[in-house]
C-alpha cells in the first residue's frame, strides 16, 4: 500500500503536470445564477447538470486540463445517459475536485472584511468525498483591498482557517488547494496589491507551517498582482508578470507542490498572456499554471447558452481552445498566432 503522503505528493504532482492545468466549476448556486442571468438561462438543476456535463465530456480535454473542481451539486451528478460526472471525469483523464468551504462572511468586528466558513464538520464532508471520489479539495479565502485594509486580524483569522482546513483534507488523504485571493475590485495600484499580496501568502505559510501541512502535497491557488480593476494607469502584461513573479518568489517556499493562479475578472486572453510571460520569465522553483474559471468558461458558456442543443459542439470547441491556449501558457510557448490560428 502505498503511503498516505506518497499519494497526496502524486495527486498533486499530477494537477501541476507540464502543459497542464485546472479547469474551476465550482460556482456556488447563488454564483452560477449570477453566470447563468447573465446569459438568459434559468439556474434549474438540470441546465446546470447539461451545461456542466457539456464541458466535461468536451472531446480530448483531458490533453490540457489535470482536473476539475466541482460544487457539491456536481459530484453527485449522473449525466443523461446515467453515467456519474466523477465518471466521465475518470475517462477523461480529469481528476474529480471538490470546494469544501461555505462561503465567505462578515468577518465580525471588522467592516468590510470577509472570513471563509465551513471548518464544522469538515472532517466527516471530507469522508464523503473521498467515498464520491474527490482527489482534491479547494476552500477559498477572501481578501479586499480598500482604505485601512485588509487588517491582520482579517489575514490572521484567514490563514488559520485556510491551514486548519489543509490539514483535514491531508489527514483523508486528499490535496489542498489553498486559495486566498487577493481581489482586484478598487482602485489600487500595483504596488499596493504587491504588498497586500505578499502580506497575504507570508501569513498563509506560515500558518501552514504551523498546522503541519505538507507542502509537496499542497497546491497554491494564488490571485495575480495586478492593478485594480477601477485604477487610472493599469500596469500592462509585463509589469504584472514580473510583479506577480517577484511577489511569489519571495513569499511561496519551493517545497509547494504547485502554484496555479485564477483569472479573478482578467480577459480571457489577458489571463493566459499573463500566464505565459511569467513562464517565459526563466526557471522557477514550482510549476506555474491555471486554475481558471470565468476565463476558461465565459465564450463557452455564452456560445452553449444561445442554443444549449444547437451549439453544444460549438462551445466545446471554444473551451478545448481555451484550455490548449492556457496549456501552452503553463509552458511558456503561447502565442498570438496559436491564439488566432
Ligand atoms: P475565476 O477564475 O473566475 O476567478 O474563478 C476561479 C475560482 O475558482 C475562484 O475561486
Amino acid at each position: 500500500m502505498i503511503d498516505k503522503l506518497e499519494q497526496l505528493v502524486e495527486i498533486a504532482r499530477q494537477m501541476v503536470a507540464p502543459g497542464k492545468g485546472i479547469l474551476a466549476i465550482d460556482e456556488s448556486t447563488g454564483t452560477i445564477k449570477k453566470r447563468f442571468d447573465g446569459v438568459g438561462v434559468e439556474s434549474t438543476e438540470e441546465n446546470r447538470l447539461d451545461y456542466r456535463s457539456m464541458m466535461l465530456s468536451t472531446p480530448g480535454l483531458g490533453e490540457h486540463i489535470s482536473g476539475a473542481i466541482l460544487f457539491d451539486e456536481t459530484i453527485r451528478q449522473k449525466t443523461a445517459d446515467g453515467t456519474p460526472l466523477v465518471k466521465l471525469m475518470e475517462s477523461q483523464g480529469i481528476l474529480p475536485g471538490i470546494k469544501v468551504d461555505k462561503g465567505a462572511k462578515a468577518l465580525a468586528g471588522f467592516e468590510g472584511e470577509k472570513v471563509t466558513e465551513g471548518l464544522d464538520g469538515l472532517r466527516e464532508r471530507l469522508a464523503e468525498y473521498t467515498e464520491l471520489g474527490a482527489k482534491f479539495a479547494k476552500w477559498r479565502a477572501v481578501i479586499t483591498i480598500a482604505d485601512d485594509i485588509p487588517t491582520r486580524a482579517c489575514l490572521e483569522a484567514n490563514a488559520h482557517a485556510l491551514a486548519r482546513y489543509a490539514a483535514l483534507c491531508q489527514e483523508a488523504g486528499i490535496v489542498p488547494i489553498v486559495e486566498p485571493e487577493v481581489l482586484m475590485d478598487g482602485d489600487h495600484d500595483l504596488d499596493t496589491s504587491y504588498d497586500v499580496t505578499e502580506a497575504t501568502l507570508k501569513t498563509l505559510f506560515h500558518e501552514l507551517y504551523e498546522q503541519n501541512v505538507l507542502l509537496e502535497g499542497t497546491v497554491l491557488k494564488a490571485s495575480m498582482v495586478i492593478s485594480g480593476s477601477e485604477a487610472s494607469n493599469r500596469a500592462g502584461p509585463d509589469e504584472v508578470a514580473e510583479a506577480t513573479l517577484d511577489c511569489l518568489l519571495n513569499a511561496v517556499p519551493a517545497a509547494t507542490a504547485g502554484i496555479v493562479f485564477l483569472s479573478g475578472g482578467q480577459g480571457d486572453v489577458e489571463a493566459t498572456a499573463h500566464l505565459d510571460a511569467m513562464n517565459k520569465m526563466g526557471d522557477l522553483p514550482w510549476p506555474l499554471s491555471f486554475s481558471y474559471g470565468r476565463a476558461l468558461q465565459a465564450e463557452c458558456l455564452k456560445t452553449w447558452a444561445a442554443d444549449p442543443k444547437g451549439n453544444r459542439e460549438k462551445a466545446q470547441q471554444i473551451l478545448a481552445h481555451r484550455a490548449r491556449m492556457n496549456g501552452l501558457a503553463a509552458l511558456g510557448e503561447w502565442s498570438e498566432d496559436e491564439e488566432n490560428a
